[in-house]
């Protein structure tokens, strides 16, 4: 029998202190106007400090066992770019918080694109029978590594986690998730980045420089990839579908900048009203942002059963990927 991977259960979490754009006008030399024309984004959300990212992450793992049923999963893999520690990975953190000691958990890194690539990771394990339920969990506390001197990232990122559970199905039922497009292009590493903390500052091919401990980017030329990636990647993966662009229901894409969004779903030739956005109330969450767009979305009533979605991302690495589902019959919270 050939096995494939279905959704069962999602959740989210957003930590309690709320940000505005006005907030961050009392500190740097910004504008509401320009963070709103520029990238979308009205407000974020800062954890507060004694959190971590294990502590969003288990929030939304938790939210997304509960919305499936299930007290317990056979594996928990978790996207991260902030993890809690360099060494060891946050999963098993994140799994014992939620009462899973003895389970497989790790993290999958792959910055803006974590989600799709731990997914894409969820569903192997499951197609290849290592799993039955796998709890996929992209979290991030961006805050902990903005330069707060640094205007230009800022106002972009928030912090935030989204989970999904994924199950095994037989290939036969319909509605899979899958198939899957990935992809990365190491030529680009410098465009985002955090250049401190690893082996390469460490064993010191330069003296390192003020700031390199923060993440940093080249947004002009990230934006441009973004788009180009992420267009290129979702065609591929709705060839492999066999589906048209007019078959899809919803476009849910990494929350980088509603630029971005707008410029990709004309590119695809997929109407705005359709395009899933939350980044006015949320920011850049990274990682996090594909299920917790999905989770909001869900949690507002707006998937019927039987909805087709595409998911795209882009992000440091560089890296991209894309997947298509349909939306199964989850009851709401
Ligand atoms: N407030 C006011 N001015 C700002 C600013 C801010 N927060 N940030 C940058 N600027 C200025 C720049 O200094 C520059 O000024 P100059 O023309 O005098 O040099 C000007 O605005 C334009 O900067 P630029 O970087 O070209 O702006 P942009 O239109 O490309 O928007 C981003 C910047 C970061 C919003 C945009 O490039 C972006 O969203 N990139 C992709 C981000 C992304 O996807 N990140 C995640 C990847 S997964």
């Amino acid at each position: 029998m050939t096995r494939s991977a279905v959704l069962a259960g999602i959740g989210s979490f957003l930590p309690s202190r709320r940000v505005t754009n006005e907030h961050l006008t009392a500190r740097l030399d910004t504008s509401d106007e320009w963070i709103r024309t520029r990238t979308g984004i009205r407000q974020r959300y800062f954890a507060e400090p004694g959190t971590t990212t294990s502590d969003l992450a288990a929030e939304a793992g938790a939210r997304a066992m509960k919305s499936a049923g299930l007290a317990e999963v056979d594996a928990v893999v978790l996207a991260t770019t902030t993890p809690d520690r360099p060494c060891p990975a946050t999963a098993p953190t994140v799994a014992a918080k939620l009462g899973l000691v003895g389970c497989p958990a790790f993290d999958v890194q792959a910055v803006c694109t974590g989600f799709v690539y731990a997914l894409a990771t969820a569903c192997g394990l499951l197609a290849a029978g290592g799993a039955d339920t796998v709890l996929v969990i992209g979290a991030e506390m961006f805050s902990t590594i903005l330069n707060p001197a640094d205007r230009t990232t800022s106002v972009i990122f928030g912090d935030g986690a989204g989970a999904m559970v994924v199950r095994a199905a037989r290939a036969a039922d319909g509605g899979a998730i899958g198939p899957f497009d990935l992809g990365s292009d190491g030529t680009g590493a410098d465009l985002i980045t955090v250049r401190a903390g690893g082996a390469e500052q460490r064993r010191g091919r330069s003296a390192p420089t003020a700031g390199d401990e923060y993440f940093s980017m080249a947004g002009r030329e990230v934006f441009r990839q973004a788009v180009e990636h992420m267009a290129a990647s979702a065609r591929a993966v709705l060839s492999r579908a066999g589906w048209q662009a007019g078959d899809i229901d919803w476009l849910a894409c990494h929350q980088a900048n509603l630029r971005i969004l707008v410029r990709l779903a004309d590119v695809l030739g997929i109407p705005e009203a359709r395009v899933l956005a939350n980044i006015a109330a949320v920011g850049n969450t990274s990682a996090a942002s594909i299920p917790l767009v999905l989770d909001q979305a869900h949690q507002a009533g707006r998937f019927q059963a039987g909805d087709r979605l595409l998911l795209s991302a882009f992000g440091g690495g560089l890296t991209w990927g894309s997947t298509v589902l349909t939306w199964p019959d989850l009851t709401r919270p």
